[in-house]
């Protein structure tokens, strides 16, 4: 095995339960050190697809790779290597977040006492290690689920919506955190409904729906297409009709009160220039912020 091995890949992988394809023939790589989204509507097949990768379910279809392993055969071999956290952890409420770490330790086997420590560092769970977990917050379960899937100082972390649960504070640490570790060299694979939290710290996203592979594509093509700008104007109609007869233009329209268009070679001071030298004088142009929430949409139909 060498270290070109994809990190994870699904080939012609899919899962029927009865006659509904709750994954349908998805194919994906994520490569070494990639910080991955996996980005989907409620339903589409997100868990599905991640506990085909973890081999808690076995595929209807096709099979999952990874490090470079077929995973149901290699069990044993693959899951060391794998760090993951699937909706919500079982965590033992009356044990402390210490002595949970302690139990999942011992399952994994080879964990040394040091390591525990590692991983409460990490997610800044120090100082409330010692408390009932039972006590602890959504956000610090979330944690200590993540911190169990450290324990091995894994080489990939599956992690399905971990942001579920935290608060904007928490979110925002979770994301530093999962930066921090994709810096040491991890893989990262996220699941998550929620766009405007992978589009920050992904690299590269998937999107599926319906069990199906939408669109795979890094994060950062997915919000340069199709640059558009928003424009304040005395008579957004007359503007409109002018720029339709622009090659560029071609897509203007009027929302909410505003000039929405393209512009010529994607410049804005170009589109200034071309309202200005054709008496249409702007009250303001402002580049349109396209989040993955209005790409989903047009991808997706809108029938999420
Ligand atoms: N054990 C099961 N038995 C029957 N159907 C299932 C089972 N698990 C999942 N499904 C169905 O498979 C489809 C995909 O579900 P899955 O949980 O993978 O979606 P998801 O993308 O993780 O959604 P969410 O964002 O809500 O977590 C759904 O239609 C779901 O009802
Ligand atoms: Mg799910």
């Amino acid at each position: 095995m060498t270290s070109a091995q994809p990190a994870f890949r699904a080939i012609a992988l899919s899962k029927a339960y009865g006659k509904r394809l709750a994954v349908d023939h998805l194919d994906l790589q994520v490569d070494r050190g990639e910080l991955f989204g996996f980005l989907g509507p409620n339903g589409a097949g997100k868990t599905t697809t991640i506990r085909m990768a973890l081999g808690l379910v076995a595929p209807t279809n096709g099979s999952v790779e990874i490090l470079g392993m077929e995973v149901r055969h290699n069990r044993s071999k693959v899951l060391p290597r794998v760090g993951a956290l699937v909706e919500s952890p079982a965590l033992y409420g009356y044990l402390s977040g210490r002595n949970n770490l302690r139990v999942f330790a011992d399952l994994l086997g080879g964990v040394s006492a040091k390591r525990i420590d590692e991983v409460l560092e990490i997610v800044s769970l120090k100082g409330r290690e010692q408390d009932r977990v039972k006590t602890y917050s959504m956000g610090m379960k979330q944690r200590l689920g993540l911190a169990i899937a450290l324990l091995s100082n894994p080489d990939l972390l599956i992690l399905d919506e971990p942001a579920n649960g935290l608060d904007p504070a928490g979110i925002v640490e979770m994301r530093d955190l999962l930066r921090e570790l994709a810096g040491e060299g991890k893989t990262v694979f996220i699941s998550s409904h929620v766009l405007s939290e992978v589009q920050q710290i992904c690299t590269r996203v998937a999107i599926i729906n319906h069990g199906k592979l939408v669109r795979l594509a890094p994060v950062a093509e997915l919000l340069d297409a199709p640059g558009e700008f928003e424009i304040q104007v005395d008579s957004p109609d007359t503007l409109v009709s002018a720029l339709k007869l622009q090659e560029w233009g071609r897509e203007a329209r009027v929302e909410d009160g505003l000039v929405i268009t393209r512009a010529p070679e994607g410049r804005g001071r170009n589109l200034i220039s071309f309202l200005v030298q054709n008496g249409h004088d702007p009250d303001s142009v402002s580049e349109r912020q396209r989040d993955l929430e209005d790409i989903f949409l047009s991808l997706t139909g809108g029938d999420s």
